[in-house]
């Protein structure tokens, strides 16, 4: 079968750590099925893997992805892409990659009930964009912030694909959304796809919001608490630009403000939001799809910082 993988990684180049080419069709563990995959996307998560970051059995060739759409047992599906956490709670989850069950491949398997009905209004490439990303900003929005209609969102950084998610989730459920982004293109995209207001990243917010997206770090991160109304909730689901910041905790306890920490969602979320998405209509943003050969491109995309919205690749 045709997959992207690596079998070195390379700390300074991840791009060239990936290779494409023909591989055996993966074994399929008792209890687990074969997924024909149609269409994938490329996360951070799967750069970080080919720097050698990730955990990954050594050795042998791993494919990558952890974002997949395909047909399983006669049905179109998307794939939940968490190892079943063996009632462990989801703090302790890895992705399904990162054990060497990657999903840029023309066959995948995935562990049984780890997969949910595809919307039938979504093409291969944007059942393909939702999993990780739009899982991480569905728990994030629902289950940690508990968003309610009439609530202010602030998205720091527009062009992600956790980003892209959350202005179209917040929307959908009835918040207006601010957000802020380095490059005038991207403040312009976030606008067409739905967001109220696009600011310069650092600058003063119109309104407090009652939650805050921060994926970004320590970049933005003292924006994010001073843009906290009091009560309100800051969840971080990412560390863009590194892993330690200052924090205003003068600003923190005088405000009420909650830090919460957030990573990927349960089953049952990603079955909540495939239904959601279903209800909503919803199309994820994609910002360029290719053939499965020319994935290096995607990872150079990512890497530069441009992309506004999912790399999505189509395998078959
Ligand atoms: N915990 C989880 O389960 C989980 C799941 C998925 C992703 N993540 C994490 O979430 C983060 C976002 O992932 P992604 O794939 O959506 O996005 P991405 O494409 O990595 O997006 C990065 C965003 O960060 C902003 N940014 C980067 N450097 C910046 C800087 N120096 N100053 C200000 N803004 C900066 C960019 O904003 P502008 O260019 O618009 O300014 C961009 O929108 C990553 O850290 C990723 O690892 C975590």
């Amino acid at each position: 079968m045709r997959a992207a993988y690596f079998t070195t990684p390379l700390a300074e180049d991840p791009v060239n750590a990936i290779e494409v080419g023909d591989l055996d069709l993966p074994e399929v563990p008792d209890g687990w099925s074969r997924v024909d995959i149609y269409a994938g996307a490329l996360n951070m998560h799967d750069l970080w893997m080919l720097q050698g970051v990730a955990t990954v059995p050594g050795g042998a060739a791993h494919v990558i992805g952890s974002d997949g759409a395909g047909i399983c047992e006669g049905q179109e599906v998307l794939v939940y892409p968490v190892l079943p956490t063996q009632g462990r709670s989801l703090a302790h989850s890895v992705l399904l990659s990162d054990r060497g069950y990657g999903l840029l491949a023309e066959q995948a398997v995935v562990p049984a009930g780890g997969v949910v009905p595809k919307p039938a209004h979504l093409t291969w490439e944007e059942a393909a964009a939702i999993p990780t990303a739009w899982l991480t900003a569905y728990r994030m929005l629902f289950t940690k912030a508990r968003i309610r209609a009439g609530q202010t969102v602030l998205v720091q950084g527009a062009g992600g694909g956790v980003s892209t998610a959350v202005i179209a989730l917040a929307k959908a459920a009835g918040a207006s959304v601010i957000v802020t982004s380095r490059s005038a293109a991207k403040r312009e995209r976030a606008l067409e796809v739905g967001a109220d207001v696009a600011l310069p990243t650092g600058e003063r917010v119109p309104e407090l919001a009652d939650i805050v997206i921060e994926s970004v770090g320590p970049a933005t991160f003292d924006h994010s608490v001073m843009s906290t109304r009091a009560g309100g909730t800051i969840v971080v689901c990412g560390a863009s630009t590194g892993f330690t910041t200052p924090l205003n905790l003068a600003r923190l306890f005088a405000r009420e403000i909650t830090v919460q920490g957030s990573t990927m969602g349960t089953r049952e979320e990603f079955a909540a939001l495939v239904d959601f998405i279903e209800r909503h209509r919803i199309r994820p943003t994609i910002d360029s799809t290719v053939g499965l050969d020319d994935i290096r491109v995607l990872a150079k995309r990512m890497l530069g910082g441009d992309a506004f919205g999912k790399l999505c690749a189509v395998v078959r």
